[in-house]
């Protein structure tokens, strides 16, 4: 049994775990819904219409469900669906739930990381097509704040998917994918990964990456950014339910994504397999 008023989690996959195990630490006394739209994974190389198209079916599987608030714990999902469902979709069919992303976030956390301005954005093919980092760091910081290089890194969310976390393809792939950001810009002092995804490459990630640059994750910050706007949104924390429940749907069988979800959580979790 799902809880009423719960707070709803979406992504392609696995990888909006990485940001639900940070809220549930940040906030732990909320119920969730995660939902995986394993069975239609990778988002990243769609057309913007079939990623907006995915995204939206699911916000309103979740919104039927009865959550009043859903985040796009997926960054490919936030840069092709979030304005249209904002402006478009929500005031039509929902106008007092909301549905938050996770790239302004990111970017509004960016400064404090940086200090020589040159920042690395590491994501999808969709992601850096859409040039959501670029167009909101501008928006936010200015033309001039930032000199921002994205590398599309088309091979990590299969990976990640397929559990190839330590193979020598991997391996493979994660340098390959570092080394042309790093010829990109060499004076690059900050990485952000902008898929939800790719903290679970993060060893590797780090072994490959000059120790001198940082790598921001997003789970951390999603969370606090979370946590501030319930502060700023008293009539949202309201409505929420607090027994702490978490419910994990998938789109595909739930054998793999028990013991895939499991493993990242840390925790031993049922699972169920839905339409949407
Ligand atoms: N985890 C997602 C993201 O943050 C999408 C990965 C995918 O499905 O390609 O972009």
């Amino acid at each position: 049994m799902t809880n009423r008023n719960s707070i709803g989690v979406f992504d392609s996959g696995y990888g909006g775990l990485t940001i639900l195990k940070e809220i549930v630490r940040v906030l732990p006394e909320y119920d969730y819904i995660y939902l995986g739209d394993n069975a239609r994974t990778p988002y990243g190389t769609r057309s913007f219409e079939v990623v907006y198209r995915y995204t939206l079916e699911a916000v309103r599987k979740l919104f039927g469900m009865g959550c009043p608030l859903v985040i796009l714990a997926c960054n490919t999902a936030s840069a092709k669906a979030l304005r249209t469902i904002q402006q478009v979709d929500l005031p039509r069919m929902e106008a007092t739930r909301r549905v938050l992303g996770v790239i302004r976030p990111s970017v509004e956390a960016l400064a404090s990381f940086t200090r020589n301005g040159h920042v690395g954005i590491l994501a999808t093919k969709g992601t850096v097509a859409s040039e959501s980092y670029p167009l909101e760091i501008e928006k936010l910081y200015g033309k001039e704040a930032f000199r921002i290089t994205q590398v599309a890194c088309p091979m990590w969310v299969p990976l990640v998917e397929n559990n190839e976390l330590a193979d020598e393809g991997a391996v493979y792939f994660v340098r390959k994918y570092i080394a042309e950001l790093m010829t990109a810009d060499p004076q690059i002092d900050t990485v952000i990964l902008g898929c939800t995804h790719y903290p679970l490459l993060r060893s590797l990630i780090l072994r490959y990456l000059p120790a001198h640059v940082k790598l921001v994750e997003q789970g951390h910050i999603v969370a606090d950014s979370l946590k501030d706007y319930l502060l700023r949104h008293p009539e949202m924390k309201e409505r929420l339910s607090t027994e702490g429940n978490r419910h994990y749907l998938t789109t595909e069988k739930t054998e793999l994504f028990e013991r895939m979800a499991g493993l990242f959580m840390g925790e031993e979790l049922r699972a169920e397999q839905i339409e949407i």
